[in-house]
């Protein structure tokens, strides 16, 4: 089983890129997997994007942080379990953490889940609420591949998680960074990893946000300014993983980096 999974899209160059990279890239994947987080102009994503990734193909929507920034989240995450938050937001948030991928050949279990360190939310132990899940569920158990999204800041945390889930998963994917880390492996007990998938969007600027506006924030703290994402042309990156039929473990993991994407 093949499975295609694409770092956080960001706003319309994010979009863009991906459409045309699914578009010319048909067959590449029997799963697709994209984090869209940050696909609605930076924060959040709606319902009308959420509907156009699904019309690329797209299986699953992984999230982070930044899905509570658009006012439809709720709805969204309400009305379509494809569309993940992190497992360990508080139980009282809306949607799911996790779906289950059923084809009539093979299932796929898909799990979102978000660091605490440095990040901006109360939430609660990401190992715990992993141990949760695979209580319920396991490789060749009940299921064919369990592709992880661990969301979070620091490179320590991603790769504990990865350490603490080594031959329990098929794969643990870092997003939330937007910058791709050249660290993809297979870890020792079978499992794929790398520690940030990196970012579908603009990479002339800074993390998907317009230069100036981005780096006011670091040199002007006194001024209120509003960072706007980045416009222009985007560019795919992330990470295709082939997944063993009779262990659910990872037999290849390659980095994926598309051409930049015209907007239009
Ligand atoms: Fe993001
Ligand atoms: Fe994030």
């Amino acid at each position: 089983m093949k499975v295609l999974f694409l770092g956080d899209v960001m706003g319309k160059p994010g979009r863009y890129a991906v459409k045309e990279f699914l578009q010319t890239n048909k067959n590449i994947a029997d799963i697709i997997i994209v984090n869209g987080e940050n696909a609605t102009h930076g924060k959040g994503l709606s319902i009308k994007h959420a509907q156009e990734l699904f019309n690329l193909g797209v299986d699953v929507i992984t999230s982070g942080n930044h899905i509570w920034d658009h006012d439809q989240a709720p709805q969204l995450l309400r009305s379509n379990p494809c569309v993940l938050r992190p497992i360990n937001f508080d139980s009282k948030a809306a949607g799911q953490g996790f779906y289950l991928i059923e084809r009539s050949t093979f299932s796929c279990l898909v799990v979102n889940v978000q660091g605490r360190l440095f990040m901006p939310q109360l939430i609660a132990d990401p190992f715990t609420a992993m141990d949760q899940v695979l209580t319920r569920y396991g490789l060749k158990r009940n299921t064919d591949a369990i592709i992880v999204d661990f969301h979070a800041e620091t490179t320590a945390e991603k790769q504990a998680m990865g350490f603490y889930l080594d031959g329990r998963v098929s794969a643990v994917l870092g997003t939330h960074t937007h910058v791709p880390t050249a660290d993809e492996r297979i870890l020792s007990k079978g499992t794929a990893y790398q520690t940030d998938s990196g970012m579908c969007g603009n990479y002339d600027s800074i993390i998907g946000n317009e230069k100036m506006s981005a780096l006011k924030r670091f040199t002007s703290v006194h001024e209120k300014s509003a960072i706007t994402p980045a416009e222009g042309k985007g560019e795919v990156r992330g990470v295709l993983i082939d997944i063993s039929d009779q262990t659910g473990l990872a037999k290849s993991v390659k980095r994926i980096k598309s051409h930049i994407a015209q907007t239009h």
